[in-house]
């Protein structure tokens, strides 16, 4: 299946054979760059192309993650910083990435705090366009990259039971990763407390809806911890911080619950102390720093099928 010049812009709409073939290039390249010893990376499909990263929210891990992705396929990188951009002058988001893309770039990535944003370029622009994150809709490659995690410590994700714990009206990690785990066969259940639970989260296809996190973990295979996020948030959703992580923080004490051979995974950035404690985040049953590095091996396996999508990886294809 050629996977050639295609926008990614949410999960809702992959396939399992579509998931299964980013996977599965992801495995390729992951081998090819552990293995790498020599100068020149073996595999330089974005030889000669220019990837465009436009982050309109601050990112450490995502946009990191696809310059690096981007370098070591041979691609040039733009980074185009908003706050140091004519965005401050006026100029809108269209026009930004109409500008951008006069100037020939082959693939643009976007993080936007508003919902529909890559989906609304997409239908203006010809060049394609991975969503880095948009408002709380979507976080496709942070659900790619969490699913490859998960096959690596679990073999497989279907049939495992995943609970995400917190704030889920509000968060695109946990909207994509109810998608894409649910595709792959995943029986999917959420934790936290009511105020952040989306009003049809049975809609999303949950399994079960928990409001105790002990009763919740116990059964669970992959436990997702995720941020609470202040900012997305008109007022505090709970009473203070400190009832949040009494109630529903991974802690010593409460991670005790967990099932054995469970892992905890968290897309970062963390709040130390508020939903995870330092401890459990780099205790025996984390994978965070796994997630982090799959998520460039995800972002090559991405673009790499988006430029060289019908071919395996290996060898060295320039620009032609
Ligand atoms: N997981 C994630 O999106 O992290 P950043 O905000 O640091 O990119």
């Amino acid at each position: 299946m050629a996977w050639l010049n295609r926008s990614l812009i949410e999960t809702r709409k992959l396939g399992e054979q579509e998931i299964r073939q980013v996977l599965k290039r992801a495995g390729e390249l992951k081998k090819l760059w552990r293995g790498w010893r020599g100068t020149e990376f073996p595999h330089l499909s974005l030889r000669g192309r220019t990837v465009v990263n436009l982050f309109f929210e601050a990112s450490t891990r995502t946009r990191s993650s696809f310059e690096l992705a981007a370098r070591r396929l041979g691609a040039h990188v733009l980074n185009l910083h908003p706050e140091a951009s004519s965005v401050t002058k006026g100029e809108t988001l269209f026009d930004t990435a109409r500008n951008l893309e006069a100037m020939d770039p082959d693939l643009l990535v976007l993080r936007h705090a508003s919902a529909g944003a890559p989906y609304q370029l997409s239908k203006i622009l010809k060049i394609p366009i991975i969503n880095a994150g948009d408002g709380f809709h979507e976080h496709p490659t942070q659900a790619l990259l969490d699913l490859f995690t998960i096959e690596e410590a679990k073999g497989s994700a279907k049939g495992l039971n995943v609970l995400i714990v917190g704030d889920i009206a509000h968060s695109r990690v946990a909207r994509s990763n109810i998608y894409t785990l649910r595709t792959m066969g995943a029986r999917v259940s959420v934790c936290g407390p009511p105020s952040l639970m989306p009003p049809l989260a049975r809609e999303l296809g949950v399994a079960e809806v928990f409001h105790d996190l002990r009763k919740g973990i116990a059964d669970a295979d992959v436990v997702m911890m995720l941020r609470v996020q202040l900012e997305r948030q008109n007022q505090m959703q709970f009473p203070s911080l400190g009832e949040y992580s009494r109630f529903w923080g991974l802690n010593a004490d409460t991670v005790q619950s967990l099932k054995k051979g469970a892992i905890i995974m968290h897309p970062g950035p963390l709040n130390e102390g508020v939903e995870i404690s330092q401890e459990v985040a780099s205790g025996p049953y984390s994978v965070i720093l796994n997630q982090v590095n799959n998520g460039v091996i995800i972002r090559m396996a991405l673009m790499d099928l988006i430029f060289d999508g019908g071919s395996k990886a290996g060898g060295d294809r320039r620009r032609g």
